[in-house]
């Protein structure tokens, strides 16, 4: 008989599952929301908890899932680096050991990936990844479930990317190279994705373009993100020269397909990285969007404790 430990699964990158795991997870999470809108009760997870550990500042992430645990029968510890030991240097590994001990699911939106690596390799449940200076998958399970509901499959679509080449970008990056489609890629000089850093194998399902208009022609959806990411805030002033003409602009949404959507993770700059009237406008899903952090990272948190149902 083995004695060994049964396997977990940690999700700290969009790169964790497969096509065939993601096409799951959006089949539940339609399921989760469809029973959250009928005021279904769908409690999977009665008495297990998730911690939440947040190094930066966050609010959809917090509220999507600590309402998301609740409503799954579990509840939540939240934990920042001002209020806990995190702050006062005690070892990743250390608090990993201790918190895993104790709760069935950790959460954590941190700094470096390589934090984050180190807290799941001493953990005994999963960990989930809320956000790294390198990538934010979360936020992209939903934006795909939310492309899925607008417009069907993105499999063969075009992303165009305008901005930084950031945690978004990488981890648009790792989706188009798992979900088959193509990411226009604009980003102003020395802010351009490193393939490297996005964890890809190849360069085959992305393009990279000067222009932001260029990126944008043709392209089914349009994204883009805040000019300065949490942690990089001594950076502002340069990046707001650098960045002047990657603002989205009806112009822009002009030149992509006509049926194009516009996504921002949020928080959003109006007048920076997007004109009002497009994040305010017909084509915008920004609110579709942040909803559906909450439905797909349920679905997320049961496919982690339970499998497949
Ligand atoms: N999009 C996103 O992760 O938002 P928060 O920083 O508010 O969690
Ligand atoms: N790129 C942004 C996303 C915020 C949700 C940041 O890391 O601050």
């Amino acid at each position: 008989m083995s004695t060994s430990a049964p396997s977990i699964r940690h999700y700290l990158q969009f790169s964790d599952f497969t096509a065939d795991e993601y096409a799951y997870l959006f089949e539940r999470a339609a399921i989760i929301k469809r029973k959250f809108k009928a005021y279904e009760k769908h409690q999977p997870l009665v008495d297990r908890t998730l911690a939440m550990i947040f190094e930066k500042a966050s609010t959809r992430t917090r509220v999507s899932f600590e309402a998301g645990m609740y409503q799954l029968g579990g509840s939540v510890v939240h934990l920042t680096t001002g209020d806990s030991q995190l702050g006062r240097a005690e070892p990743i590994e250390d608090s990993a050991k201790v918190i895993s001990r104790m709760v069935d699911l950790v959460m954590i939106r941190t700094f470096e990936q390589t934090k984050i690596e180190s807290f799941a390799a001493h953990s005994r449940v999963p960990v989930i990844n809320g956000l790294t200076n390198e990538f934010h998958p979360c936020q992209i399970v939903a934006d795909i479930f939310t492309y899925i509901e607008h417009r069907g499959s993105i499999k063969g679509k075009t992303v165009a990317w305008v901005g930084d080449g950031n945690n978004m970008a990488n981890t648009w990056l790792q989706a188009a190279e798992i979900l088959g489609f193509t990411v226009h890629v604009s980003t102003p000089s020395g802010y351009e994705v490193d393939q490297d850093v996005a964890g890809i194998r190849s360069s085959d399902s992305y393009k990279v373009f000067k222009d932001p208009m260029e990126a944008c022609r043709g392209a089914d959806l349009v994204t883009t993100d805040v000019w300065t990411s949490m942690g990089y805030e001594a950076e502002n002033e340069a990046r707001r020269k650098a960045f002047a003409d990657w603002c989205v602009d009806e112009e822009m949404m002009r030149a992509a397909k006509p049926d194009a959507l516009f996504m921002h993770c949020l928080p959003a700059h109006r007048g920076e990285e997007v004109q009002a009237e497009v994040i305010d406008g017909p084509q915008s899903v920004v609110w579709d969007e942040a909803e559906n952090r909450m439905h797909a990272q349920k679905a997320l948190m049961e496919f982690l404790l339970l499998g497949r149902l």
